[in-house]
């Protein structure tokens, strides 16, 4: 068995009508690996799921970059998995460390919105990733245990879920992880997995890697064990540059 890779482009608040449609266009004619190789999906601000839907071809899937728990209701200015299921989404970005630091969401609100989308049929990119304090004491390990723990009853089914390891420190950082220091944190994810879930599960999720990624640091990462692929900030609203790191795709055994 084979983890297919998996690159996704969070655009967070970027992006207008135009350049959404130039860097679209220009993906749905570049030549991409195959979809027996790599998942390609892009994330536009929500206000353009709808135009981002319109315009990819099948190759390309969209999501969202965050919904609420609930069906519907008082909710002012969030969106529901219902209301991406509606437009055709597949995915939702879920627990982005933007999320958790800017807009104070908490381990036990993220739980609840990972099963809001599995439950209402859609797939999870969750994000989880230690601090730069974290780190120095040591700590990395400890907090992504204790991130995956918090959803760890709330996801009937782990072939809806891609994980995101994001250090937080690398994030908009120009600071990528080294390859060693990002393999080491996937390594635990996925032995955190296996002594959590089953060794299957383990075994098949894909862990991917986001913080500055670029078209030039892209390929060493990509060749890593248990690197399946990386969520993107700002080098995926360079079309050329998101093309390139889409085409590292390096799927890994899942044995
Ligand atoms: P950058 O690639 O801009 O560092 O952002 C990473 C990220 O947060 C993707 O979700």
């Amino acid at each position: 068995m084979t983890r297919r890779f998996f690159v996704g482009g969070n655009y967070k608040m970027n992006g207008t009508k135009e350049s959404i449609q130039n860097i679209l266009s220009h993906m749905n004619t570049a030549t991409l690996p195959s979809q027996e190789v790599v998942d390609v999906i892009v994330s536009p601000p929500s206000i353009y799921l709808t135009l981002a839907q319109g315009l990819v071809n099948p190759r390309i899937k969209v999501a969202a970059q965050n919904c609420h728990s609930n069906a519907s209701g008082a909710f002012t200015g969030e969106i529901s998995v219902g209301m991406c299921k509606d437009i055709g989404l597949e995915w939702v970005i879920i627990g982005h460390s933007e999320r958790r630091k800017v807009f104070g969401e908490s381990d036990e609100f993220i739980a609840k919105k990972v099963k809001a989308v599995i439950d209402g049929g859609l797939s999870v990119i969750f994000c989880i990733g230690e601090q730069l304090s974290d780190r120095q004491s040591g700590k990395t390990n400890d907090v992504i245990a204790q991130q995956l723990s918090a959803v760890l009853t709330s996801v009937p089914n782990w072939t809806r879920v891609v994980i995101a390891y994001e250090p937080v420190w690398a994030i908009g950082t120009g600071v990528v992880a080294t390859p060693q220091q990002a393999q080491d944190a996937h390594k635990f994810i996925r032995s955190w997995l296996s002594s959590n879930v089953s060794a299957a599960v383990a075994g098949d999720t894909r862990v991917i890697y986001g913080g500055s990624v670029s078209a030039s640091n892209c390929a060493e990462l990509s060749k890593e064990t248990d690197i399946d692929g990386f969520l993107v900030g700002g080098a995926s609203l360079v079309a050329a540059d998101f093309v390139t790191i889409v085409s590292t795709a390096h799927p890994k055994s899942s044995l």
